[in-house]
């Protein structure tokens, strides 16, 4: 279903963060670093796939040199509730050794993901290694992971939009938001493609 506002949308969606308010924080965040990093050249290596839009719209407001990169790993193959297990998909090209690396995630949760990249950057030996989320559901850590940009601590809700999807679906909301009865509203759509079909 698609709505004015841009990106798919469900009927039950609410809006937890505005798109104004996420770019807001996301132009502080990148002042901070900008700030944090200066006269240096910074490695950005986002977490696909949630991470790619927050690293679009964040590199835009780092007024630095740097290099971009990507890794990939999934966590929840399927549901709404992680499964402890992580799945690791696809590694960082770039040489990271003596560099400063920052990670962009979406979200860190049980910190299970994060634990895992962190683990298999630091054996190549980077200058220093940080990380930096747009969201962060601190409550839920299992892992001790440390967060050093964090762009909104929220309450345990599954979110979705703005990168953040349910069954590869609403990465492509400007807002974050809830669905109530996601896995309902789910099913219903997927009965209504298939009498389309
Ligand atoms: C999400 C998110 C983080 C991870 C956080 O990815 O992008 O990488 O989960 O969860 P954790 O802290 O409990 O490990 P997901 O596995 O849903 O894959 P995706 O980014 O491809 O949607």
């Amino acid at each position: 279903m698609s709505s004015p506002e841009g990106g798919e949308r469900d009927g039950a969606f609410r809006v937890l963060i505005p798109a104004e308010e996420i770019q807001k924080r996301i132009r502080e965040m990148g002042r901070q670093i900008t700030e944090d990093y200066q006269g240096r050249r910074i490695v950005l290596i986002s977490v696909l796939k949630g991470g790619f839009i927050f690293l679009a719209d964040l590199i835009r407001h780092i007024a630095l040199p740097l290099d971009v990169d990507f890794i990939a790993a999934s966590s929840y193959p399927t549901s709404s509730t992680s499964t402890g297990t992580v799945r690791f998909v696809m590694d960082a090209e770039i040489e990271i050794q003596g560099r400063d690396v920052l990670i962009v995630e979406d979200i860190v949760d049980s910190g299970l993901t994060l634990e895992m990249i962190c683990g298999r950057l630091m054996t190549r030996r980077p200058a220093s290694l940080k990380v930096c989320t747009l969201l962060n559901k601190s409550s839920r850590r299992v892992a001790q992971v440390s967060v050093e940009y964090s762009g909104f601590d929220i309450e345990d809700y599954f979110v979705i939009g703005y990168g953040l999807d349910y069954a590869e679906r609403f990465r492509n909301l400007p807002d974050i938001g809830i669905v109530d009865d996601l896995e309902e509203s789910l099913k219903r759509d997927l009965e209504k493609e298939r009498v389309c079909v």
